[in-house]
């Protein structure tokens, strides 16, 4: 889950990172009142999880609290690249003298963390690290050893910062590195980070993405989630526990396992290019207990997509044997009733799918067909979509 800015700030801030007062504003008039309240020149920065939005006006210094209502003004409502900037953040007013970058990442490729920094900022870093690559300092991170203040000076120095800085940048290093273990982050990246005028180091831009797999040890993350903004359909699968991703697409997809379910897309993907084009609406995987409760939720979530006209139920039988399922589908179809409009193409295997598939058979729903393999339920689904 990435975090907007003044969620990170305020991260940042309860792990002793240096930050700027900051206080977010829905409308002109809050950011008026905010600015009153921080006193002195301010900056209205656009909330919106995308980067570039320097670049794109939203980010505007403000030197009197109607600055800032005016600002807000124009940035509330702006589209940042697809983004809709529901909300800003007044920030208090920095007297840059240096901006710099540090970041540190989960590294999957090297099953490692990683730290980037640059004693160069000011600029975009994916710009920075194709143009000089040799100005974005890359330190492998050991996770049992962590961003020690020795490490953090090597990080520093690495990054050529000067000596005099080393020694001020090290520490807030170190702090980073605690925000990114303390709260479970994936990313922890500081674009600026900056010296003042006073000779400061300060974190004036945040961006974290938390770790949704850590959940569990962290019940204060569910208040940052941004509820407003999340597909619905993903919320309500989110809310029943399923692993659902919406895509674009009409053939909805369930299925059980993850691998199983990613090459149905393909193979749905497939035959809807001789059907029309269509394509497989979602991923869905129902796991090992394809219990009837959790086939009907399944079902509810992809039946309730306006984009979907049929669904592809492809489900291999082990521990959950296909009667089992087949039992969970006649029970659900039964439950959601006049809810369960579209046609559901049902292809079963493994282990007891005779069975599975006579009860299928003698429960005769109208809305089911059965298929032998997952080819030709794919087909048949891909055709009764393009025929919807
Ligand atoms: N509180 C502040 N005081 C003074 N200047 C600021 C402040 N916040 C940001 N700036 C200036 O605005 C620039 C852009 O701000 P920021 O880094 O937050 O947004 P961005 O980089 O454009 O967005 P993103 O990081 O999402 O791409 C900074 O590099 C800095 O020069
Ligand atoms: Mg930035």
């Amino acid at each position: 889950m990435d975090l907007f800015e003044y969620q990170a700030r305020d991260l940042f801030e309860q792990h002793g990172v240096p930050v700027l007062a900051g206080i977010v504003a829905d409308t002109p008039e809050q950011a008026r009142a905010a600015a009153e309240r921080l006193g002195g020149v301010t900056v209205v920065k656009a909330q919106v999880k995308v980067g570039g939005r320097g670049k794109a006006g939203g980010v505007k210094v403000a030197k009197t609290p109607d600055d800032a209502e005016a600002a807000a003004k124009a940035i509330l409502g702006m589209d940042i690249k697809g983004h809709t900037v529901h909300r800003v953040m007044v920030a208090a007013g920095a007297d840059i003298k240096e901006e710099y970058y540090f970041s540190v990442l989960l590294d999957r490729a090297n099953r490692s963390y990683l730290s980037l920094a640059s004693f160069e900022g000011g600029m975009e870093i994916e710009e920075l690290a194709v143009t000089r690559p040799e100005a974005l300092a890359r330190v492998e991170v050991d996770p049992s050893e962590g961003v020690t203040l020795e490490k953090a000076v090597a990080i520093a120095r690495a990054a050529n910062f000067p000596a005099e800085l080393v020694e001020k940048v090290a520490p807030v290093f170190v702090k980073l590195y605690e925000v990114y273990t303390a709260e479970d982050a994936t990313l922890v990246e500081v674009n600026p980070l900056v010296l003042t005028g006073g000779g400061d180091i300060v974190a004036l831009d945040g961006k974290v993405s938390l770790d949704e797999n850590a959940d569990f040890r962290h019940p204060e993350h569910a208040a940052l989630e941004d509820k407003a903004s999340a597909d619905p359909l993903e919320a309500k699968a989110k809310a029943a526990d399923l692993n659902y991703v919406k895509l674009d697409g009409e053939v909805g997809v369930i299925g059980n396992g993850a691998g199983l379910v990613m090459s149905t897309l393909d193979v749905v993907a497939y035959a809807g290019e001789r059907h029309g084009g269509v394509k497989p609406a979602n991923f869905l995987d129902i796991g090992g207990g394809a219990s009837a409760a959790v086939m009907a939720a399944g079902l509810d979530v992809i039946l309730g997509d306006p984009q979907v006209k049929s669904v592809f139920v492809n489900v291999f039988g082990g521990i959950t044997a296909c009667d089992a399922v087949a039992n969970g589908i006649v029970q659900a179809l039964g439950m959601l009733g006049d809810a369960a409009t579209k046609p559901l193409v049902v292809r079963l295997d493994g282990n007891r799918v005779e069975e599975g598939r006579r009860i299928l058979t003698e429960a005769a729903h109208p809305l089911v067909t059965l298929a032998l393999t997952m080819d030709d339920g794919a087909d048949k689904a891909a055709e009764l979509a393009a025929a919807n």
